[in-house]
């Protein structure tokens, strides 16, 4: 009987384990196509019906366009997560193309609900991502055409474009809607503003070089 018990508590005990692993819920059919007229709201989005699912709801075009990269960061993401492609729904998966200008970023940001994994397809970028506290290692290399690299779920992270030319990555995420966190958006971009007497402690300057920041986001 004791034995019974404790084979019962390690059952549970990896099971909660799997769960915890498990990031997004595993699908429970075959596809669950988002429904975007639908008003439920769930975690997730709403599944259409079966039977009026077509080929198209499982289909994106678009990623051989180039982003306009006309901007202060000098890049551009095009996503084709849920939003743009209803059939990730409930699948744990979504995917990017990045473009970068010469000496383009794409600006230190965290993705809360994904690991991120790119490749590189035409040029060079600088990569990297800090570990967590406390020791907030910076872990950095430069990749070229073909290399992959990693960026670990919820970790900050970068590129820059380090070639002569353009530069173009392809992205995949763990998540049907990463989301993106960039930091100084968000610290200094926050709507209505975190107070400037907060950030200037927390960044240890002056107050007006936060009213500064706060001015560009
Ligand atoms: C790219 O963006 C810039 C700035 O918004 C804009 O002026 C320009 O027309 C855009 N270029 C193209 C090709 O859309
Ligand atoms: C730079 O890129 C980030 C991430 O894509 C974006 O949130 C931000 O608005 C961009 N900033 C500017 C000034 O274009």
């Amino acid at each position: 009987m004791a034995n019974h018990i404790i084979i019962s508590l390690i059952f549970v005990a990896l099971s909660f384990g799997l769960l915890a692993f498990a990031f997004e819920p595993s699908p429970l059919q075959d596809f669950c196509v988002a429904d975007s007229t639908s008003s439920a709201r769930v975690n997730g989005l709403v599944c259409k019906h079966p039977a009026s699912v077509v080929a198209d709801d499982f289909f994106f075009s678009g990623l051989h366009v180039p982003g306009n990269t006309s901007n202060p960061n000098g890049s551009r993401v095009t996503p084709v997560t849920v939003a743009q492609l209803p059939g990730l729904n409930s699948l744990g998966i979504s995917m990017v193309r990045a473009d970068y200008a010469p000496w383009g970023i794409n600006p230190p940001h965290t993705h809360p609900r994904a690991t991120e994994i790119l490749t590189v397809i035409e040029g060079s970028l600088q990569v990297g991502f800090v570990t967590s506290n406390p020791d907030n290692n910076l872990i950095t290399r430069t990749i070229n055409k073909g290399d992959v690299f990693v960026f670990p779920m919820g970790l900050v992270h970068f590129q820059r474009n380090v070639g002569t030319g353009n530069a173009v990555a392809i992205a995949a995420l763990s998540s049907q809607n990463p989301g993106v966190i960039t930091i100084a958006n968000t610290v200094f971009g926050s709507d209505p503003s975190v107070s400037g007497d907060i950030l200037a402690k927390a960044f240890q300057v002056d107050k007006s070089v936060v009213d500064q920041l706060q001015t560009k986001f």
